[in-house]
């Protein structure tokens, strides 16, 4: 049973990444087909191969079943795609295995809300009963889960929901994140606009979890920078299609910057409407790097020009990793990389790494493998190389951005200047 759907959703990978214009590389192949075939040009090149230590021999052995759970629906379907190409081209480079095991991947969508995460989880626990759950990009589908995976001991890798209290207040010794938490950009941006002298910031975001966080700490940081906050506003998550209310409101406040959190289809929607509503010659827009990065720079253009945003990824960074990283995942995707797709690559290594070291069944031995994860120590990720903290979440510097044109004409985010690391709250 487990297999037909293992098959079915390598076709619907296939299907999606067809419709998206994207290739499809090695996951869809360790998810049960022919792991010797090569997604596009260059993503299995010996050059573009992980770090030593990477399970990348012949695999053997029992498979290990992994859970992906993305959204393949809604606001954050775009980002669903990235985490899967991201999991997909690691695996591709170690020709279909992790710690030298074969890997069979069943896929989910997560969904928009934490009841249809929870669905999604419960389905890959208990029916598909799968080793170890990776993805999920909405904190409050991570939130809704959490007890699931911690009171199963199943572990849980996150490749982008950044709720605080998952490596804080409610941290499990079976989550672990390879993303970051929602407070770390926010922070970094608010502390760098108040060191710039930055007045009278309004701030805006969805109104869920994710959206509330990421405001805290920019406002957290700005105010402790002796700014002043002049307005807030939280658009309802997932059916804002008209911003314009909440940009009159912004207009009127008098506020002299805004600091915005949006991702996948609301960011492209909210910079569009920011610069049609007259607002971009107004007043100029910062945020968390999810407003304008690599998956809705594309369809935002012009509109996204001179935004200055905080991240700890952007396809510029140069070191080697990166380097490799960026080039094996174009030639595989037709588009450079995100910090998703690298939040993915980054958790298959985690598994890699963990699983080389671990003896037997992880259902067997959760605690073990929980040992394994933890002792895995610096991940040789395209942002630059990171370690997790004690609750499991990268300590990892943060940089901040600006949508310019590239070498190649192309608007793109360049790295400005490194904003340091900013520690998780809890
Ligand atoms: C979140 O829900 O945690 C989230 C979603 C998209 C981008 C960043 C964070």
């Amino acid at each position: 049973m487990a297999k037909i759907r293992l098959v079915v959703a390598a076709l619907l990978a296939v299907l999606l990444a067809a419709c998206s214009g994207s290739a499809v590389s090695g996951g869809g192949d360790a998810a049960g087909g022919d792991a010797a075939s090569e997604p596009a040009d260059g993503a299995g090149d010996a050059a573009s191969a992980p770090s030593e230590g990477a399970a990348s021999e012949a695999a053997g052995g029992e498979p290990i079943d992994v859970g992906l759970l993305i959204p393949t629906s809604g606001v954050y379907a775009l980002l669903g795609e990235d985490i899967r190409n991201g999991f997909e081209l690691y695996l591709e480079q170690n020709g279909g295995a992790l710690g030298g095991r074969p890997v069979e991947t069943v896929e989910v969508d997560e969904g928009e809300a934490a009841e249809t995460g929870v669905r999604g989880a419960q389905r890959l626990v208990e029916e598909d009963q799968v080793d170890t759950v990776v993805g999920i990009v909405s904190s409050a589908v991570a939130l809704g889960v959490r007890d699931l995976f911690d009171e199963r001991q199943i572990p849980l890798i996150l490749t982008n929901a950044g709720a605080d209290d998952l490596t804080g207040a409610a941290a499990s010794d079976y989550i672990f994140r390879t993303s970051f938490s929602n407070r770390q950009p926010n922070y970094a941006m608010g502390r760098w606009l108040a060191e710039e002298g930055v007045e009278d910031l309004f701030i805006i975001a969805p109104d869920y979890a994710a959206g509330r966080e990421q405001a805290a700490g920019a406002r957290e940081a700005y105010e402790a920078g002796g700014g002043t906050v002049v307005g807030e506003a939280f658009p309802p998550f997932t059916t804002t299609q008209d911003y314009q209310p909440f940009l009159q409101q912004i207009r009127d406040s008098g506020a002299q910057a805004v600091h915005a959190f949006f991702s996948g289809g609301e960011a492209i929607a909210f910079v569009q409407q920011y610069q049609q509503f007259g607002l971009a010659e107004e007043i100029p827009l910062y945020g968390s790097g999810f407003l304008t990065d690599t998956t809705v720079l594309p369809q935002q253009g012009a509109a996204a020009e001179g935004i200055r945003t905080a991240l700890h990824y952007a396809p510029a960074l140069e070191n080697p990793t990166n380097q490799a990283f960026v080039e094996a995942y174009t030639a595989a995707y037709d588009e450079p990389p995100t910090q998703y797709a690298v939040a993915a690559w980054d958790a298959a290594q985690l598994l890699d790494l963990a699983l080389a070291d671990f003896e037997g069944e992880i259902a067997d031995d959760p605690e073990g493998f929980v040992t394994a994860l933890e002792g895995v120590g610096e991940i040789d990720s395209p942002r630059g190389p990171f370690t997790l903290s004690d609750t499991h979440n990268p300590e990892q510097p943060f940089y901040l951005l600006e949508v310019a044109p590239g070498d190649d004409g192309q608007l793109t985010n360049i790295v400005v200047e490194e904003l340091g690391s900013v520690e998780d709250p809890n």
